[in-house]
């Protein structure tokens, strides 16, 4: 059968699509599907998804992790009964599906993070999507998330590794005891583990995939989401007071013994707030060897919302910051080259932007150690050149509260020498 006749025949509008139901994991295990211990190669995908899943990701075990001492805490100190019957920890840590008559017959819970909350409910592209003359794009119609968009990609991580309105991370959470949340698309991809493999079939089936795109992509992706954040009615503020989840955790959270102010620069404003404007400051250094004019364009936008944000009334530079962020910054990383050159222009741009901080903030460094090593897996794949100044890197991470920012710097400095 032709394929568009077949797309046009079976593709519901999208108002039922989004009534498609969820299949649970299990639907995907079997070992003739996804299920297989080891790799595979009678087919075009690896077959042993489920198994990566289930033995080796946090996906599988996030439900499991409501049950554990930390969220007994958590919800305790919350006044919540219990983590895993609570909305609100349900909504990230599982495949959440409140409405029961769209769930399948071996829908789980305790699947946790399972493979239709990335990839979609299965109902309709379950079946179509074994058959041989299958393709991805047929798929897409019948509800597969088009996880190949890298920014439909990151959308979908950051749903829970950032948070919105509808799935909301905030400082009472944190206060509580969960982990702070961070997020850059390709270190991310990597560690899940990733459970697909771009090889040549891979890039004609679906598409390339650049590691330094990837890194903008979801920096961009990232920068706006915490735009939306700010600008919410929902997620902005707690009361009187502005959501404090929003800046830099170690503006507060720091010692007040040992003259830690003497070693500090401030930047000129000692004493004040600032937004958490990790990624809003690394889209520009991506920006920089793309477009230079469109970089400085751009930065100019991200200065504005400091001062207006600092004087009370930043709706407009909010808003001009994310009209920005969505239409021409987005267009250009999406077509944009990212030969060899570039990328490494974009290294350099990163090193240079972090060590000009006297002391960067706790947020920037860990950015910025993440974007080192997306973009090195495309300048350097084997790591010969750069994997062990990048590993000295993250050293320098593992104490947040004891972070020196000054040996961070050495060690970027290092591999700015390589560069
Ligand atoms: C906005 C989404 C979101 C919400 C809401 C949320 N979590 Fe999490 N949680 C995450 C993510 C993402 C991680 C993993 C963070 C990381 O390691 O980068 C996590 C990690 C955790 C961990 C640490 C897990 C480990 O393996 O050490 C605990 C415990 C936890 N969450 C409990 C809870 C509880 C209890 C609730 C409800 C009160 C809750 N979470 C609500 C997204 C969320
Ligand atoms: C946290 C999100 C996430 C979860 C959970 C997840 N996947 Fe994926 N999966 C991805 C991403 C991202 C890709 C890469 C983009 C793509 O090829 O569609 C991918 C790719 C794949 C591929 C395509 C490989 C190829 O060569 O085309 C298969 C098959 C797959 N996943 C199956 C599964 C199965 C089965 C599960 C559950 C056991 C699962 N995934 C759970 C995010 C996820
Ligand atoms: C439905 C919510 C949800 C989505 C969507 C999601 N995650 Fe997660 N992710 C979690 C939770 C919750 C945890 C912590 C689970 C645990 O510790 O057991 C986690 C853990 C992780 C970890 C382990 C972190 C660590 O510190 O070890 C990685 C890596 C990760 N996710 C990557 C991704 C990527 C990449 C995507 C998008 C392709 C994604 N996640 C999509 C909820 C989600
Ligand atoms: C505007 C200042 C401010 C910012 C910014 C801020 N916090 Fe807090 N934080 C506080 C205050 C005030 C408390 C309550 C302390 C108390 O109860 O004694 C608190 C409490 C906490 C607690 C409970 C344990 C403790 O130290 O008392 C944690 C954990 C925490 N914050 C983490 C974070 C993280 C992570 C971030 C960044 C995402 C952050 N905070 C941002 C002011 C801040």
């Amino acid at each position: 059968m032709p394929l568009l006749l077949f797309g046009a025949l079976t593709v519901s509008p999208p108002s039922a699509e989004a009534q498609n139901k969820y299949m649970g994991a299990a639907t995907c295990a079997s070992s003739n599907c996804h299920g297989s211990v080891g790799p595979r190669t009678a087919t075009n995908v690896l077959q042993n998804e489920y198994t990566t899943w289930y033995r080796h990701g946090a996906h599988s075990q996030a439900y499991n992790v409501l049950s554990n001492a930390d969220s007994k805490k958590i919800a305790g100190l919350l006044g919540i009964k219990n983590a895993a019957s609570a909305d609100l920890c349900l909504k990230c840590h599982s495949t959440y599906v409140p409405n029961k008559a769209r769930r399948g017959r071996k829908y789980r819970l305790r699947d946790g993070v399972g493979c239709e909350s990335c990839h979609g409910a299965a109902e309709k592209y379950l079946r179509p999507h074994t058959a041989k003359n299958s393709t991805h794009a047929g798929n897409v119609k019948l509800g597969l998330i088009d996880l190949v968009s890298l920014k439909k990609r990151a959308e979908i991580c950051l749903e829970c590794h950032q948070g919105n309105d509808n799935q909301a991370m905030n400082h009472r959470l944190i206060g509580a005891g969960h982990p702070r949340l961070t997020y850059e698309l390709d270190t991310y991809g990597i560690l899940q583990p990733n459970h697909w493999e771009v090889d040549k079939d891979y890039v004609k089936r679906k598409a390339p995939y650049n590691s330094g795109r990837a890194w903008l992509v979801g920096q961009v992706t990232r920068a706006s989401e915490m735009v939306a954040n700010i600008r919410s009615k929902k997620r902005g503020r707690f009361g009187a007071m502005p959501e404090l989840s929003l800046f830099y955790c170690y503006n507060c959270h720091h010692s007040l013994k040992e003259d830690q102010w003497k070693k500090r620069s401030y930047q000129g404003r000692p004493g004040v707030l600032r937004l958490n404007r990790s990624s809003l400051l690394m889209v520009a250094q991506g920006l920089k060897p793309l477009d230079a004019a469109l970089a400085s364009q751009y930065e100019a936008k991200v200065s504005a919302l400091e001062s207006a944000y600092a004087s009370g009334n930043a709706d407009s530079a909010l808003a001009e910051l994310k009209t920005m962020l969505d239409g021409a910054v987005s267009s250009l990383v999406n077509t944009a080259s990212f030969k060899k050159s570039v990328v490494t222009q974009m290294m350099k741009e990163v090193a240079t932007f972090t060590i000009a901080f006297p002391s960067p903030p706790y947020e920037i460094a860990e950015q910025s150690a993440m974007a080192f090593s997306a973009l090195s897996a495309t300048v350097d794949p084997s790591g010969a050149k750069y994997q062990k100044r990048i590993d000295a890197i993250y050293d320098g991470l593992k104490d947040e509260e004891g972070f020196d920012p000054k040996a961070y710097i050495a060690a970027v400095r290092a591999l700015k020498g390589n560069l």
